[in-house]
């Protein structure tokens, strides 16, 4: 089989989350073009043992094989592309190993670019500026987002030169407590948090979403994958999630990509890109669109965003400590050692401790025990109401 044929040898990590499984339904929906050939899981063994018994996969690994596993996948020989959706920072090493030899990476994990934005970017400019088509030569063909924000702002920009675009608007669900009053946030419950009105997502992101903690780490995000000023996003509460996201351009225009809110639809499109196919996803026909509604954030109610974004604009540590510490405060809000509004607070205290005077960017190592610090810290401190920056 020539190359231009051969099937894309795909290693899927966290294949038992929610990304994971959704990834491999878009994979297994193309068989002529894509073969799984590495799962790596947490802790979720039957699951891994159904996937291993449909899928019979080469190599795989759990959560106790230890990183130096989902190393091994990144660099084999044998994978030409590496799916991310493991939680945590635990993939950034095997992300930077997989761009060190030249592999594309489709990642929805946060912390690859919130955390490690500094040290990802890099690679994957250096792949591209070695590239010979014009499809490689863009570092998002080597490191493709997936979550449905980036993605959509992706496809929005097929096409057109980057010194056109002025603005980026990434939307945002508004989760579960839009019409909720500051009172009653100080009371919700983790089930409360967790009824996501839109998305069916993992518990982690279902309550950044309910926090808008997610739209800051997407901000971020988006910093590093469109190269873009911290003021040149937008964040705009759409309740339908219908519209992904959109871009502004120099004279005025607005491209936005819509569709119903099924993860499969960028998932495939980081695989199969710049081609699309088919897929296993719903449709939205046109007279299905419902109307379609806007409203700003209401940053008083939802101090997530701008501690984020603050965060955002301070640096790589300070974005580090950030993630760290909301990871640990949401565990800590599902066992409810904290309130809901705690999340925002132990994240604030976190930057200010974790992420003041930056003077270098943190390598990996530093990056690693960083987060190990943070977690540390965020597991036993108690949430203070600090003063609140930032222009989200
Ligand atoms: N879900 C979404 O719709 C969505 C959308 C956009 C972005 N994201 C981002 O994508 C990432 C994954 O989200 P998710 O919702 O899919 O989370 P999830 O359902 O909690 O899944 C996390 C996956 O990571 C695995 N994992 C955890 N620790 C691991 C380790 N040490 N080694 C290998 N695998 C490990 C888990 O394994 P076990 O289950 O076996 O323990 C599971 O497969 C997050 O960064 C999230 O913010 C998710």
């Amino acid at each position: 089989m020539s190359d231009a044929t051969r099937r894309a040898r795909v290693a899927v990590l966290g294949s038992t989350g929610s990304i994971g499984r959704q990834a491999l339904d878009v994979i297994e929906s193309h068989p002529d073009r894509f073969e799984v050939v590495c799962l790596a899981a947490g802790r979720d063994v039957a699951t891994l043992d159904e996937q291993i018994a449909r899928l019979k996969p080469r190599l795989t690994s759990t959560a106790a094989d230890g990183p130096a596993a989902l190393v091994d996948m990144a660099t084999d020989e044998g994978v030409d592309m590496v799916v991310v959706g493991t939680s945590g920072v635990v993939s950034l090493r095997p992300v930077i190993a997989a761009l060190e030899t030249g592999k594309v990476v489709a990642t929805a994990n946060k912390e690859t670019l919130v955390a490690g934005g500094h040290l990802v970017m890099p690679l994957a400019r250096r792949l591209a500026d070695r590239a010979t088509t014009p499809a490689e030569h863009m570092p998002l063909n080597w490191l493709r987002p997936i979550d449905s924000e980036h993605s959509a702002i992706w496809q929005c920009l097929a096409g057109e030169r980057r010194s056109d675009v002025a603005r980026l608007i990434l939307t945002a669900s508004g989760g579960p407590f839009r019409e909720t009053t500051a009172d009653q946030l100080a009371n919700v419950t983790p089930a409360d948090a967790l009824a996501h009105p839109t998305w069916r997502m993992g518990s982690k992101i279902t309550i950044d979403s309910a926090t808008l903690m997610n739209k800051a780490l997407e901000v971020i995000e988006a910093r590093w994958l469109y190269d873009v000023a911290d003021d040149q996003i937008d964040v705009v509460v759409h309740p339908q999630s219908i519209v992904h996201s959109l871009v502004e351009f120099t004279d005025g225009s607005l491209k936005a990509q819509l569709g119903l809110p099924d993860m499969r639809i960028p998932i495939q499109y980081a695989l199969t890109y710049p081609t699309r196919l088919p897929s296993p996803a719903p449709r939205l026909g046109g007279a299905q669109i419902p109307d379609l509604h806007f409203e700003p954030v209401d940053d008083a109610r939802f101090p997530a965003l701008s501690i984020g974004r603050e965060a955002g604009r301070q640096g790589p540590r300070a974005s580090a400590a950030l993630i760290a510490a909301d990871d640990v405060a949401v565990d800590r809000f599902l066992n409810g050692s904290i309130s809901f509004n705690g999340i925002a607070e132990l994240c604030g205290d976190a930057v200010a401790r974790f992420g003041a005077n930056e003077v270098e960017a943190p390598d990996l190592d530093e990056l690693i025990a960083l987060d190990a610090d943070v977690r540390a810290w965020a597991e036993t401190a108690e949430p203070v109401q600090t003063s609140r920056g930032g222009n989200a």
